[in-house]
């Protein structure tokens, strides 16, 4: 029985999917982002309707009219969640085996906490949740066939209404559309390289610990910037005293001690709450190791990194899942991490959340959704 914020979903299915071929081409080397699968899910949001308009449709382009606010004012939020398949059917992974989702009602609430910033509407939890796997259970072929592959969703929220006046827009759009992904890092190294930037990222009261579309734009030149050096990510201070580390472009960092302990740059406003930062913090205090969410900074880290007192950092997002960082530069030089290459903490950790997350280890936590 579909609950109070549950609203039935209309079925058209895609009349001419990929060709089986085509598709195990994709799902045999996926990348990251590149491809996308038949079909995606489509919910409106009007002043007078609420939520309505629930749809699974053929994925495809999509018709907005010149003036909608988020072509002006980039009134846009989005979600990176991934569905996993199961190996507990004996199956070829996605055909007919059990699929899991990690945390789903995480990426919900911070789904709401983004459209409480860019003044947005909020979306039942059970709601989104429900899109996001009607779309997956559409699509369960699409799951790629290379050891790590998983399929990555990307709900999104953005606003349709025509209007150039300067306020929050009163119709909205959401859809999900779902990506075969492997390796997010084109590389596949085993460590990265990282350019700090002399660009910030977010500001005290701005949007960075809100998941819009805007950050991502105000990124991409230090990104560019980072790519034409070499390195594999972006990393940003803090904007007040350029001094303190925030975060990278995509994902949260930790620095690992030779005491055994690990830093994580705290939650203050202006770097997004990842669920995998979460997962990760809870997973080490399992562990019993000391982990504080405290600030760090460039000079400290390069200081410890030299002198051996710092022995792994690593980056952590849904996309990256949990990547040692090898290489630190500035304009004022680079330094390296331990042996440069991946780290045993690091490396650890990992194999603990992604065991969680495939179902190769108990869920002590209640972290994974089966919806298959
Ligand atoms: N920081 C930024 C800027 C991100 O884009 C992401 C990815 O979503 C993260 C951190 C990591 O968040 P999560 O672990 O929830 O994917
Ligand atoms: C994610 O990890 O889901 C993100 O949204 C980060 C992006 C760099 C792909």
């Amino acid at each position: 029985m579909p609950g109070p914020d549950m609203i039935p979903f209309a079925q058209n299915p895609h009349p001419a999917p990929m060709a089986e071929d085509a598709r195990a081409a994709i799902l045999a080397n996926p990348g990251f982002g590149t491809a996308f699968t038949d079909h995606m899910v489509s919910i409106d949001w009007a002043e007078a309707h609420g939520w309505h308009n629930a749809q699974i449709l053929p994925y495809g382009p999509i018709a907005l009219d010149p003036a909608a606010a988020v072509l002006h004012y980039a009134q846009e939020i989005f979600e990176g969640m991934k569905a996993y398949a199961l190996e507990d059917a004996g199956t070829t992974a996605g055909t007919m085996g059990g699929i899991t989702l990690f945390r789903p009602e995480a990426n919900a609430a911070r789904f709401n906490a983004s459209a409480r910033r860019l003044a947005m509407p909020e979306m039942p939890p059970a709601l989104f949740v429900d899109a996001v796997t009607q779309l997956v259970l559409a699509d369960r072929q699409w799951f790629p066939t290379v050891p790590g592959g998983s399929l990555y969703l990307r709900p999104f929220l953005f606003a349709t209404e025509a209007f150039l006046g300067v306020r929050p827009a009163k119709a909205y759009r959401f859809l999900v559309i779902a990506s075969p992904a492997g390796n997010y890092f084109k590389s596949g190294a085993s460590a990265v390289s990282i350019w700090v930037s002399d660009y910030t990222r977010a500001a005290a009261g701005g949007t960075g610990e809100a998941k819009c579309g805007g950050n991502y734009a105000a990124s991409l030149v230090p990104t560019a910037d980072a790519f034409a050096r070499g390195h594999d990510q972006v990393l940003f201070l803090d904007a007040a005293e350029r001094k303190w580390i925030e975060e990278l472009g995509g994902m949260n960092l930790f620095f690992a001690f030779d005491d055994g302990s690990l830093i994580t740059p705290p939650l203050g406003g202006t770097i997004l709450p990842g669920i995998t930062r979460d997962s990760l913090l809870t997973l080490a205090r399992d562990e019993g190791l000391t982990v504080r969410e405290e600030r760090y900074s460039l000079d400290a880290w390069r200081a410890d990194a030299e002198s051996g007192k710092l022995v792994e950092a690593f980056a952590c997002g849904t996309a990256a899942v949990v990547t040692s960082v090898g290489k630190v530069a500035n304009a004022s030089g680079a330094f390296t991490i331990g042996s440069g290459g991946p780290g045993q903490l690091t490396e650890r950790l990992r194999q603990r959340l992604v065991a969680i997350q495939r179902g190769h280890a108990p869920d002590p936590h209640g972290w994974v959704k089966r919806i298959a």
